[in-house]
């Protein structure tokens, strides 16, 4: 079944046919045009612009698409055979501009539509498959990680991205239920929230992660909030106010010329100060040890036969190889699916899995009422 998988939900328009089956999904184009160095100026993402922008982008990334593919398959190829689209979570400004595409090309083409949660979406990069990464030498997850990559069943999925922290219990592609998630800020807001203190650019999870590389962990004492509840709930905004409060105090004097424009006193001088790579790698290894310990205990109750690592904050090294360390010892029973990295960020391919699972289930959407529900949770109904 060739999928063409749209999403728009936030600040990258994402185009991929993908040639879905019960067997495997596989890339046969896919296009994405990011607006981070837009949205950066502003410090976050600017929901009116990244509307603009996905709306000058969406009709020729499609078109790029098919050409990249007949170019592939040598032959004139016109339509797919089903159209997904991401309906929510995410800005109303940009899920309009996917939705109206798919819509208007499942009437043109007389192409069936399945609407998509976007959290869905992310669960099912895990099963994307790329031959073109998979002979290169850029891969960066081997599949020797998990040689088949498809979700087993029950399973258990964290979700970290910008938006959403989420603990998902799964008993089949289709059904997901919600059993622990944050109550105020996201993982990924929280990092970029600290790393815009720190004067990195948005988004500056990454930024964080790369300082934190050669810092000490145990440099600065973090909150580990809500460690000690026996929940599955998460809460970040304590933890980034324990950040700011620690800048605030901590003042040592910061060297003029440091090329990251740091408030005062980041930059310890003296030996035994704490410098902005231990500050990093104290605040990440926080927020690594909340996420996979509810994570694993989740996991000890459920019984996982796969547990999914998926979200833009899946890309975080730390996270990966710390989750990777506590199932192969406590959870040996359970696999670990984690996306290739480029596919934790957003992308329409992993839409394109996840539709294919409601099409196989015909779980289609009329192309005169696709609804767009920018708080869509994964366990509800649109
Ligand atoms: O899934 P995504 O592309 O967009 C949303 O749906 O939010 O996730 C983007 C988020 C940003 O908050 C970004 O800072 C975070 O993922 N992120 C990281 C890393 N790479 C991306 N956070 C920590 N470490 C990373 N290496
Ligand atoms: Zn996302």
């Amino acid at each position: 079944m060739l999928v063409l998988g749209i999403e728009s939900s936030c600040d990258d328009t994402s185009v991929a046919l993908v040639d879905c089956s019960d067997k495997g999904h596989v890339i046969i184009a896919e296009k994405t045009a990011s607006q981070i160095d837009v949205h950066a100026k502003y410090g976050g993402v600017v929901p009116e612009i990244a509307g603009r922008m996905h709306a000058e982008k969406i009709v020729p990334l499609i078109e790029s698409v098919f050409a990249e593919a007949t170019t592939d398959k040598g032959s004139d190829l016109k339509k797919p055979d089903v159209i997904a689209v991401t309906a929510g979570p995410g800005l109303i400004t940009g899920l309009i501009v996917g939705v109206e595409a798919a819509r208007t090309l499942s009437y043109a083409w007389d192409v069936p539509l399945v609407a998509v949660n976007h959290i869905a979406g992310h669960i099912h990069s895990v099963e994307i498959r790329n031959s073109k990464l998979e002979t290169g030498d850029n891969l960066t997850t081997p599949y020797t990680l998990h040689p088949t990559p498809s979700i087993q069943f029950p399973a258990l999925a964290l979700v970290v991205s910008g938006g959403h922290t989420e603990l998902i219990e799964m008993q089949s592609h289709t059904n997901f239920k919600i059993i622990g998630r944050t109550k105020d800020d996201a993982a990924g807001e929280c990092f970029d929230k600290v790393a815009k203190l720190l004067g990195f650019p948005y988004p500056g999870g990454p930024h964080i992660s790369k300082q934190a590389q050669t810092g000490k962990t145990d440099a600065i004492l973090f909150p580990r909030p809500m460690l000690k509840e026996e929940n599955y709930e998460f809460s970040f905004a304590g933890l980034k106010t324990a950040a700011l409060y620690w800048l605030r105090d901590n003042k040592f004097g910061a060297l003029a010329d440091h090329p990251w424009k740091l408030p005062a006193g980041v930059f310890g001088q003296t030996p035994g100060e704490p410098t902005i790579h231990d500050f990093c790698a104290s605040f990440e290894q926080a927020i690594v040890d909340v996420l996979v310990t509810k994570t694993v205990r989740a996991a000890e109750k459920i019984k996982p036969k796969s547990i999914i690592l998926a979200g833009g904050v899946a890309a975080n090294k730390k996270l990966r190889e710390t989750l990777r360390e506590a199932i192969a010892e406590q959870l040996p029973h359970s696999t670990l699916l984690i996306p290739e990295l480029r596919y934790c960020m957003d992308n329409g391919a992993m839409i394109a899995v996840a539709g294919f699972y409601r099409a196989f289930k015909k779980e289609w959407t009329a192309c005169t009422q696709v609804p767009v529900n920018p708080n869509w949770r994964v366990d509800h109904t649109i």
